[in-house]
C-alpha cells in the first residue's frame, strides 16, 4: 500500500471554487479516495466536511484527516449511492454541498491485487468494496448475449460479441482467474489499439462498471442530493467518460429547467419547478493540469445550485396544486 502512486485529485481547484466553502456549513465528499477534495475544502473555511467512501482500504488517509481536523472530519464507510442512509446514520440530514468525483482512484488501479488493470497480473476482481460479485464471477457465468450487450453498453465496444464468444469458448476449458488470462483472449480476437488505446480497455472498463454498479450508484446519488442539499447549497461532479457525464448533464439539464418547455396549454401550477440553478456547461481541465497529470484530460465537472421553488416554499404541502 505505501509503494502505490498516490493519487492526484482532478480539477481540485475548480470543484472548490465551485463549492465555495464557508465558516459553519456541512459539506459531502462523496468519493473520499485519499481526501485531496476534502483537504482543501477543510483548509478553505471553518466547516464541517462528511467523507464517504466504500473501499475499506481508504482508512490510512480518513485517521490521518481525522488527526488534522479533528471533529470538523467525519467518515462513514459506505455507498454514495446510500448517501441518505449514511448520514442519517451520523443524524445528518442537510448538508450545503456534495462533492462526487467519480470512478477508481490511482491507488485501486496500481494495486495488482485489486484486478482493476490489464496493466499488471492479477486476480480478475475489480471490487471497490470488499464484497459482491467480482469481474471473474461475471465472465465465467454470464450467459453469451448478456455479456456481449454488457460489453457493448458499458464498454462502448464494437467487438463486443466476438469478444464475448472468445471468453466463453476459453471459459469453456478453464474459467478465468488474472486479468492476464482476459486480456489474452480480448488480443486474441481484436488485436489492434484503436486511436492508441489498447483493444482491451473498454471490456475491462465495462466490467468494472458493472461489478460495481456504478452508474446506477450515480443517479442514486443525484436523486438523493435533491434531497439532501439545503436550499442554496451545491453539488459538484467529476465524471471520466461519457456514460457518466451523459447521467449529470441530462440531470442537471432536466432539474435546471433546461429542457424542453412542457406544453403551453398545461396549467402553469403543475409545469415543474426547477431544483437546481445552472449553466450546465462542463468545466474541463486546463493545459497545465493535463500536463502534470494525464488523468485529468478526460475529466469534466458540471455543478449547479439547490434552490428552494414554489413547490417546496408549501404550496404541496397545502394540497393547492
Ligand atoms: C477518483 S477517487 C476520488 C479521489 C478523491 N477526490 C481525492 O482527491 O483523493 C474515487 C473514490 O471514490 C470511491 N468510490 C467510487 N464509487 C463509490 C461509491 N459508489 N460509493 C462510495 N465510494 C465510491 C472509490 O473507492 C475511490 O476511493
Amino acid at each position: 500500500m505505501d509503494n502505490l502512486s498516490l493519487h492526484i485529485p482532478v480539477l481540485l481547484n475548480e470543484v472548490v471554487e465551485a463549492i465555495n466553502p464557508q465558516d459553519g456549513k456541512t459539506y459531502v465528499d462523496g468519493t473520499f479516495g485519499a481526501g485531496g477534495y476534502s483537504k482543501e475544502v477543510l483548509n478553505k473555511a471553518n466547516c464541517k466536511l462528511i467523507a464517504i467512501d466504500r473501499d475499506p482500504n481508504v482508512k490510512k488517509s480518513v485517521d490521518a484527516m481525522g488527526k488534522a481536523f479533528g471533529e470538523r472530519f467525519e467518515f462513514v464507510a459506505g455507498r454514495f449511492g446510500d448517501m441518505k442512509s449514511c448520514l442519517s446514520s451520523i443524524g445528518q440530514n442537510k448538508v450545503d454541498g456534495i462533492m462526487l468525483d467519480i470512478g477508481v482512484s490511482s491507488m485501486q488501479i496500481d494495486e495488482a491485487e485489486r484486478g482493476f488493470s490489464f496493466r499488471f497480473d492479477g486476480p480478475l476482481d475489480m471490487r471497490m468494496s470488499a464484497s459482491g460479485e467480482t469481474a471473474a464471477d461475471i465472465v465465467n457465468n454470464m450467459p453469451e448475449k448478456d455479456l456481449a450487450d454488457l460489453i457493448y453498453k458499458y464498454g462502448e465496444e464494437k467487438n463486443s460479441r466476438r469478444i464475448a464468444k472468445a471468453i466463453v469458448a476459453r471459459r469453456a476449458e478453464k474459467p478465468f482467474e488474472t486479468t492476464k488470462e482476459l486480456k489474452e483472449i480480448i488480443h486474441s480476437v481484436s488485436k489492434k489499439p484503436v486511436n492508441g488505446i489498447d483493444s482491451a480497455t473498454r471490456t475491462f472498463q465495462a466490467l468494472r462498471i458493472a461489478v460495481n454498479d456504478e452508474l446506477g450508484e450515480l443517479e442514486r446519488a443525484l436523486s438523493a442530493s435533491q434531497e439532501l442539499l439545503n436550499d442554496g447549497g451545491i453539488l459538484a461532479v467529476v465524471t471520466f467518460h461519457s456514460l457518466e457525464d451523459r447521467i449529470v448533464k441530462n440531470f442537471f439539464k432536466d432539474k435546471c429547467g433546461l429542457g424542453p418547455r412542457p406544453s403551453r396549454y398545461l396549467p402553469a401550477a403543475i409545469e415543474e419547478t426547477p431544483l437546481f440553478e445552472g449553466k450546465n456547461k462542463a468545466v474541463t481541465a486546463k493545459e497545465e493540469e493535463i500536463k502534470l497529470n494525464p488523468r485529468a484530460r478526460s475529466a469534466k465537472l458540471r455543478y449547479a445550485i439547490r434552490k428552494y421553488g414554489v413547490r417546496e416554499a408549501g404550496a404541496l404541502n397545502h394540497g393547492e396544486v
